[in-house]
């Protein structure tokens, strides 16, 4: 069982950011990960389009044989983990907007989200928005319109930049100390939300602690891999594939991309 691989999915080529740092804390696993970029943005879409999306990607990995399910999609974690940890039984690590430590260490009493419409407005997010933020000012802004730019290769484009601007701008009026990025493509604009927040706010991203969950739930599962056997990783996109090379930008080739309709 242990040497089966670890599944991710998400809308597209954000959950890389999340399998960036899984690889890096389990680096003798293997993993496959299902970049489901003709179906982005899921934060436009309706929780009922969103969980169908789930249940498929899921249902693909499973039939690859994987062990545990990271959902690397705060949009479909918030929309549909509930539905997935409890109709299939292999476990699911989700990834939501790291509030809770935000709201911990802010010492200004405001932080930011910057998140997708579909985690904004999920019940989970609500949940627990309204467990950590009861005594602190949060503003929450839908970053519409991120993803598809990012899908598109624009990282470093005007547009892209113009429109994060936008949206970051007016979060310093209120004195934010804390920017919680709420989904798995934000990380790759860290050095944009760095040049126009400044020093002064600290990013949170739930990478890492993903990472650390991963490595918790297997250990307890006894479902990590135990061989030494070389680790391989196949990435499926139901794209073209070149974005998602470009985001890994991996010299060492240690993965395989396919295209594939899914
Ligand atoms: N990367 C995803 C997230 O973490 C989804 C973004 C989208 O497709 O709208 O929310």
């Amino acid at each position: 069982m242990s040497s089966k691989p670890i599944g991710l999915f998400d809308s597209g080529i954000g959950g890389t950011s999340i399998w960036k740092e899984v690889i890096k804390l389990l680096p003798n696993e293997n993993t496959i990960y299902l970049a489901d970029s003709k179906n982005a943005p899921y934060g436009e879409k309706s929780a009922e389009e969103i969980l169908a999306l789930s249940i498929k990607n899921t249902e693909l990995l499973i039939s690859k044989g994987c062990k545990l399910i990271i959902v690397a999609c705060n949009t479909a974690t918030t929309n549909a983990i509930t539905y997935l940890r409890t109709n299939y039984a292999i476990p699911f690590i989700g990834i939501e907007p790291a509030i809770k430590p935000a709201a911990l260490y802010s010492k200004t009493g405001a932080i930011g989200i910057l998140a997708t419409k579909g985690t904004l407005t999920s019940k989970l997010f609500e949940k627990t928005a309204n467990e950590y933020t009861k005594t602190i000012t949060t503003i929450k802004q839908d970053g519409e319109g991120l993803v598809p730019l990012i899908e598109a290769g624009k990282l470093n484009s005007d547009e892209l930049y113009k429109l994060l601007e936008n949206y970051l701008k007016p979060m310093l009026q209120f004195n934010i100390d804390h920017l919680v990025l709420g989904c798995t493509h934000y990380p790759y604009l860290i050095p944009q939300i760095n040049t126009i927040l400044g020093e002064g706010v600290k990013i949170i991203d739930s990478g890492e602690a993903v990472a650390k969950q991963t490595k918790t739930i297997l250990e307890k599962n006894n479902l990590l891999k135990t061989s030494s056997i070389k680790s391989t990783h196949q990435f499926y996109i139901n794209t073209k594939k070149t974005v998602l090379e470009v985001i890994l930008n991996n010299p060492n080739s240690i993965y395989t991309v396919n295209e594939l309709d899914f």
